[in-house]
């Protein structure tokens, strides 16, 4: 989708389908009035008989209404608006571009960024209707060879939602800078989630960890990144005894990427942020239940959310310095998987019992955080799909927050407020720890079945003692189970608000 900013009266602006807003009940949005005063009452007409739904994202599609330049009207309902919110504001937006792209129209004007939800500005209002409205169009097709009514492989008939290519967001005249560069943003972001997603749903026989790589190597090259990859012998050389023992029940060899953007000065402390690439979760010899096991092709998300921030901080050219860090790698059984029970030496030189091989999340990520010390980083941000635990204690709203460090809690905190994208703190007090004690090894890499998402987040911290770190347990939001099956983007517009928070502070330091 393209998107666009303009500006003028939304009964002159041309377009194949203007979009206005209208709060319940039957409260016209400024945008809807301009339409009904040059309509003669038209659309208040309409509202009376009660055709729009109260719900918000409920729908009417009008044709040829008097006086209007586009061909087609849709009234999107906002809901009352005591209550419209933020989460409001993205529905309707959602809603709306569904809806258009139900119809034949090739472009729209969205003018519902006129409506504010209390306190957030044209930039945000802007941001995020690119962000909502690139998350309503995604479609993963690529595998579709046929359509769905008539089972043939029938070229001429449209896709649905294929026709929609083009979206302007309407304001006024005097926001139209603030408008502008918050649509960079907007845009980026979306791009980034978008290649998350496209990551996270491509199945494990097609995104394997040497895909993974070849995707950040595409990524450096099309970006100006610095990509590096370390392979099996190099791993071995290191001492990466984890991931390694993760890897070795697998046909697929594991891969390390390193991928660095450099736009902060040189020599400045760089921002790390390492993704778990697990790109099929069996379970190992710990095998899962059948059940929704080809959910865990999703088990590589934290690492497709890490590859698309890039992507987005890339494209902004943010004046910061960044490494993200992925290992990657299959779990899966085998005559040389690891064994329940097996002692591994981990990069650190920590030993680790490995309990369950199901517990491999935290296997891979240990070694990353442990090679993350030699970048002497500024903090390193884990995301991960860890635990099913976290699904269970905050299901698919927040994704589970875990740090020591008050400033960067607070700051990962609003910045998935502003994103829409939210976290929730969980503890990572020490009391948690003993859980994880081994009678052969420095630790289990379990902590038996309470509190799981804090014992995986204690474990890890044992490996991220030289630099301010935070955990993020997406296994929750990551994707979405169901009817609308798929990887959902997450947490790609929470750390791109995070690290537009960070360059805003860049720049005031540095202008100051
Ligand atoms: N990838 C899973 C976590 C997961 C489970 C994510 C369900 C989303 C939905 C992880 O590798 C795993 O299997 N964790 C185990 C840990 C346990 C064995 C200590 C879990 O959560 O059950
Ligand atoms: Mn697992
Ligand atoms: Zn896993």
């Amino acid at each position: 989708m393209e998107f666009s900013i303009k500006s003028g009266a939304s009964g002159k602006l041309r377009s194949a389908c203007v979009i206005v807003g209208v709060f319940t009940p039957h409260k016209l949005t400024d945008a809807a009035k301009a339409l009904d005063e040059a309509a003669q009452g038209y659309l208040s007409g309409i509202l009376r008989r009660g055709d729009l739904a109260a719900k918000v994202g409920a729908t009417l599609l009008l044709h040829h209404v008097p006086e209007v330049a586009s061909a087609r009207v849709l009234l999107v309902s906002l809901g009352k608006e005591a209550d419209f919110r933020e989460k409001q504001y993205g529905e309707a937006i959602k809603a709306a571009v569904r809806a258009a792209q139900d119809t034949g129209a090739a472009d729209a004007l969205c003018c519902l960024s006129e409506v504010a939800p209390p306190g957030r500005d044209i930039g945000w209002r802007v941001r995020q209707a690119a962000l909502a409205a690139s998350e309503a169009a995604y479609r993963f097709d690529v595998y579709k060879k046929q359509t769905e009514q008539t089972g043939k492989d029938d070229k001429k008939s449209r896709k649905p939602g294929s026709v929609l290519k083009k979206l302007a967001f309407c304001v006024e005249a005097g926001e139209r800078p603030a408008a502008e560069a918050a649509l960079q943003e907007g845009q980026a972001m979306a791009a980034g989630a978008s290649f998350a997603r496209d990551l996270g749903n491509q199945p494990g026989n097609v995104c394997t960890p040497a895909y993974l790589a070849a995707s950040a190597r595409t990524l450096a090259k099309e970006f100006g990144l610095d990509c590096q990859v370390l392979e099996q012998k190099k791993l071995e050389k290191l001492g990466m005894r984890a991931l390694l023992a993760v890897a070795q029940g697998s046909r697929e060899p594991p891969q390390f990427i390193i991928l660095r953007y450099e736009g902060g000065k040189s020599g400045e402390k760089p921002l790390v942020l390492v993704g778990k690439g697990i790109t099929f979760d069996s379970g190992g010899i710990s095998l899962k239940p059948a059940a929704d096991m080809d959910e865990m092709k999703y088990d590589m998300c934290g690492a497709a959310a890490v590859l698309g921030v890039m992507r987005t901080a890339a494209t902004l050219a943010l004046p910061l310095n960044l490494i993200a860090l992925i290992p990657a790698c299959e779990n899966m059984p085998d005559g040389r998987a690891t064994r329940p029970g097996d002692i591994v030496t981990s990069l650190s030189g920590q030993t680790i019992e490995i309990l369950n091989t199901d517990a491999e999340g935290r296997l891979i990520l240990c070694d990353a955080l442990a090679y993350a010390e030699r970048f002497a980083p500024e903090a390193v941000i884990d995301v991960a799909t860890l635990t099913g635990a976290c699904v269970v204690a905050l299901g698919h709203v927040a994704s589970g927050l875990f740090t020591g460090e008050e400033a960067l809690a607070r700051e990962l905190l609003q910045a998935g407020e502003d994103a829409q994208d939210r976290v929730w703190r969980l503890p990572l007090w020490d009391d948690y720890q003993e859980l994880l004690k081994s009678p052969f090894a420095d630790m289990t890499n379990t902590g038996g079945r309470y509190g799981g998402a804090i014992t995986a987040a204690c474990f890890l911290s044992r490996f991220a003692k030289k630099y301010p770190w935070a955990h993020l347990d997406i296994a929750g939001t990551a994707w979405k189970s169901g009817a609308g099956k798929g990887a959902t983007g997450r947490p790609v517009a929470l750390l791109a608000h995070f690290l537009l928070a960070r360059a805003q502070q860049q720049r005031e330091r540095g202008g100051a």
